[in-house]
């Protein structure tokens, strides 16, 4: 029997979040460079896009670019920049296909023109699908983004447009650049790293985290399932006892 018929289809995340990691390593392992690793890193994007749709998962939100990784080196920047830019423009018909809707979060100003230029018209033309929300994490952080969000709720607040003493926590949702999306209830991390690494820091506080060793390279939509399935055989409490969980599932 395959591992997805496994999966209870009435208990899916609303919302999957992967830190896609370990491409560099993969690559170098096979005494190849870095860049040949972010290459075969989009056959798994692939992969793991079209069994998120093809479970009918509503939010996907992948980590393809942090704030900090414009630090490495230049040729690897401008490798994975150049890769965005072809993938996105030769993925449009594939997501259209599939109803896939895509989004971006992040610093859209570092990013250069080629690739602003090919996500806006990605963006443009997927916008009407209705089904998987596929959410590129590009030039992004969370520090980054709570920083803009406190900006912003600051200028609202100076401006008068938002009264102090009406701040909550939706509001604190609203100026994300998350907003209007459902938190995150998975998160997975590949490439056996056992860390956060400045991504949706807030959205995340109450999601199951999984991290396997798997290299993302490598990660395939059977490692999707085996992901889901750890998810669905927690219990997840939100601060309540046990028994208090338990007795909320008998009514
Ligand atoms: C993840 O793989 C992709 C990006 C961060 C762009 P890495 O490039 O971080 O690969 P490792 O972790 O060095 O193996
Ligand atoms: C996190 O991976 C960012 C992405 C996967 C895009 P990194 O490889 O940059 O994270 P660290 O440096 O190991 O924490
Ligand atoms: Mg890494």
């Amino acid at each position: 029997m395959s591992l997805k018929n496994n999966i209870d289809l009435k208990r899916l995340p609303r919302h999957i979040a992967i830190i896609m990691d370990g491409n560099g390593r993969w690559a170098e392992e096979k005494g190849e460079n870095r860049l040949f690793g972010h290459l075969h890193g989009v056959e798994s994007v692939r992969s793991i896009v079209e069994g998120c749709a093809e479970l009918g998962i509503e939010y996907l939100t992948l980590y393809a670019f942090s704030t900090e990784n414009w630090d490495r080196p230049a040729y690897e920047v401008t490798g994975l920049m150049e890769l965005l830019v072809t993938t996105i423009r030769n993925e449009v018909p594939t997501l259209n296909k599939n109803n896939i809707k895509l989004h971006v979060i992040g610093d859209m100003k570092m990013l250069p023109e080629s690739a602003r230029r090919a996500l806006n018209e990605a963006l443009s033309e997927t916008s009407a699908n209705t089904g998987l929300n596929l959410v590129m994490a590009l030039s992004y952080s969370s520090r980054w983004e709570l920083l803009n969000a406190v900006k912003h709720i600051a200028e609202d607040v100076k401006a008068g447009l938002l009264p102090s003493e009406e701040i909550t926590q939706d509001t604190i949702q609203k100026y994300l650049s998350t907003s209007g999306f459902p938190d995150p209830e998975l998160m997975i991390r590949t490439s056996g790293e056992y860390r956060i690494s400045n991504f949706l820091l807030y959205q995340l506080a109450y999601a199951e985290l999984y991290f396997t060793n798997t290299r993302w390279p490598d990660f395939r939509k059977d490692n999707l399932y085996e992901a889901i399935i750890d998810f669905q055989n927690r219990e997840r409490r939100f601060g309540k006892t046990g028994k208090q969980v338990s007795d909320t599932l008998k009514t």
